[in-house]
């Protein structure tokens, strides 16, 4: 695919998790269920919960903070800022504004992208487009999740999955278009929200004596159908960018799934031929963080040094909605 518009590169990462790790044993003693059942059926070992100072807000902030610094930017040279997140600090304002404050940003465009787990693929979608063709030089795009406090302590087939947590990159502007987010595909299936959903406290259920008594509140997932449809549209969301630029499975150096469950993941290399040990998995050691966990995960391969200047690095993603999608990078 031939592009004449601008590049946008990722000019840096950041991740912040909350020190508090929660092991599936100690899950066990107030949830009944066993690291056997954990591990076996999602591969989680373990997972970091925020505690009462921390929101989904200060986490993305220390998260978008870190990225700056490793782009070596300063919070004025930011002039857009995006955030994914299904866990908000408020229902309004966005998240997005409430960091642009803690990070000291100037008063730039700011709001955040409500794609469940495909959030960030979603932010990173919308943004490199309007960094094309728009004025923004450098936007710094985060993934946040306090997802604790909406989960069910008492259901023991969501609450035991996932974990708090938060990842950011820093877009930049460049000349050179054959490196960078080279593009991104997404999409959606509305017919069944109640798949995966938190019913209570919008326009349809307000928060009521009832709605809490019903524990409307909480996150609602029906993970069987879930798990069917996760393998099938991350699997079309590669296919599509795979054929999109001619590229074969070998062609990949690093795949980054959305970080819900290992046999989610084993599931799509099979299917797609891309050996397993190209997929990046930290999901063991922070369960699934929702829109923060290809970010997480981003910044930790860089870390470790498993992404080089040439790379195809390919990020997968689904969520509520139901949402998915693909970004298909050339690293710089
Ligand atoms: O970002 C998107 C978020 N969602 C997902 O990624 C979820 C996708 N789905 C999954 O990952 C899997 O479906 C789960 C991990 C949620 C469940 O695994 P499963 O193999 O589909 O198990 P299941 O729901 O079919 O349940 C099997 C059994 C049931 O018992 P019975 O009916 O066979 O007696 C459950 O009650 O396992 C039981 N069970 C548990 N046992 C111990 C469910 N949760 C637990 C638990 N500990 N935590």
């Amino acid at each position: 695919m031939s592009r004449t518009a601008p590049g946008v590169i990722i000019a840096g990462t950041g991740s912040y998790t909350p020190s508090r790790i929660v092991t599936n044993e100690e899950l066990s003693t107030s949830v009944e269920t066993s690291d056997e059942w954990i591990s076996s059926r999602t591969g989680i070992r373990e997972r970091r919960l925020a505690d009462d100072g921390e929101v989904t807000s200060t986490m993305g902030a220390k998260a978008g903070k870190a990225a700056m610094e490793s782009a070596n930017l300063k919070p004025e040279q930011i002039d857009l800022i995006v955030v994914a997140t299904l866990s908000p600090d408020m229902t309004f304002p966005s998240t997005a504004s409430l960091i642009q404050h803690q990070l000291g940003l100037r008063m730039v465009t700011s709001f955040d992208i409500s794609a469940a787990c495909s959030g960030f693929i979603y932010a990173l979608e919308v943004v490199s487009n309007m960094m094309r063709s728009g004025a923004y030089h450098h936007a710094l795009v985060i993934g946040s999740e306090k997802i604790s406090p909406i989960l069910d302590w008492s259901d023991r087939g969501t609450c035991v999955l996932f974990g708090d947590g938060a990842g950011a990159v820093v877009l930049t502007k460049t000349e050179d278009i054959t490196c960078g987010v080279i593009d991104s595909y997404t999409g959606n299936d509305g017919s069944r929200p109640e798949l995966l959903c938190l019913p209570g406290g919008g326009s349809a259920i307000p928060t009521s004596m009832e709605s809490l008594a019903h524990r409307e509140h909480y996150l609602k997932m029906n993970g069987r159908e879930i798990f069917k449809i996760a393998v099938r549209w991350m699997e079309q969301s590669a296919i599509i960018m795979l054929e999109r630029h001619g590229l074969s499975p070998e062609d990949i150096s690093l795949i980054i799934p959305h970080q819900a469950n290992l046999r989610i993941i084993d599931a799509l290399a099979r299917s797609i031929k891309i050996p397993r040990e190209k997929f990046f998995v930290n999901l063991d050691r922070y369960g699934n963080t929702s829109a923060a966990s290809i970010p997480i995960a981003l910044h930790e391969a860089r870390q470790k040094d498993c992404i080089q200047s040439g790379d195809y690095v390919l990020l997968v993603a689904f969520g509520a909605g139901l949402t998915w999608g693909s970004t298909l990078i050339k690293w710089h």
